[in-house]
């Protein structure tokens, strides 16, 4: 089954699945990295919106994904939220139609182990940030290190059948390979979760 129809299928379980881990630290590394976006904001791969809650106010949001299920979720999310502007678009981040430099920052998180060619669409992310723009991403990859990844290609097995997901993508380095100038990297549990900030 193709990655898009999975996230259709998995919509309406994905916030319980993800509860543990959601409870447990990514509403943290959510609350540290979302509010640092501002003016017109791209984020790809909203999901059911879990960012949502974290932007501030005065953010212009456009959130992306290719999953209508998912995005059917997201939508149930913006009565409870406080941003002047939003807006939900059903696209694939590996070919949009928005004008090159159209924003003035993009976040995606837990995205680009999904996204099916990783590199085409961290190119077009880059295509769409205005020269001097922020990227804000919360992705697990690839560890540096040889034991964590034992595990992890354990756990790919599972969750590439699932849904899709790798978890041994070397995304910090597409990033770069995409254009991007890195700023800042914080590291969780152990190097395979990171806030990547960089800068078009
Ligand atoms: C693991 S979920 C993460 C959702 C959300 N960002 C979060 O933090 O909870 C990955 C999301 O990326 C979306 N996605 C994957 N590949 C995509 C693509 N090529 N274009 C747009 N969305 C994509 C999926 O449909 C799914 O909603």
């Amino acid at each position: 089954m193709q990655t898009q129809k999975k996230y259709n299928w998995a919509a309406n379980i994905y916030d319980l699945y993800e509860a543990p881990i959601e409870k447990l630290l990514f509403s943290k590394l959510r609350n540290i990295a979302i509010k640092a976006a501002t003016g017109k904001v791209l984020e790809i791969g909203i999901g059911t919106g879990k960012n949502l809650p974290y932007y501030p106010p005065e953010v212009e949001l456009v959130g992306i994904d290719f999953s209508r299920g998912m995005l059917s979720k997201a939508q149930k999310q913006l009565d409870h939220i406080n941003i002047s502007k939003v807006e939900l678009i059903e696209a694939d981040i590996q070919d949009t139609d928005f004008d090159s430099g159209f924003f003035d920052a993009i976040v995606s998180s837990c995205v680009f182990c999904t996204v099916p060619d990783p590199q085409k669409g961290l190119n077009e992310a880059f295509r769409l940030l205005k020269p001097g723009g922020k990227a804000i991403f919360i992705e697990h990859m690839k560890s540096e290190h040889f034991y964590v990844n034992i595990f992890l290609y354990m756990m790919n097995f599972m969750s590439s059948i699932f849904l899709g997901t790798s978890m041994i993508r070397e995304t910090q380095k597409n990033i770069e390979n995409a254009g991007f100038k890195i700023q800042d990297v914080k590291y969780y549990v152990s190097d395979v979760v990171r806030i990547i900030i960089a800068v078009k």
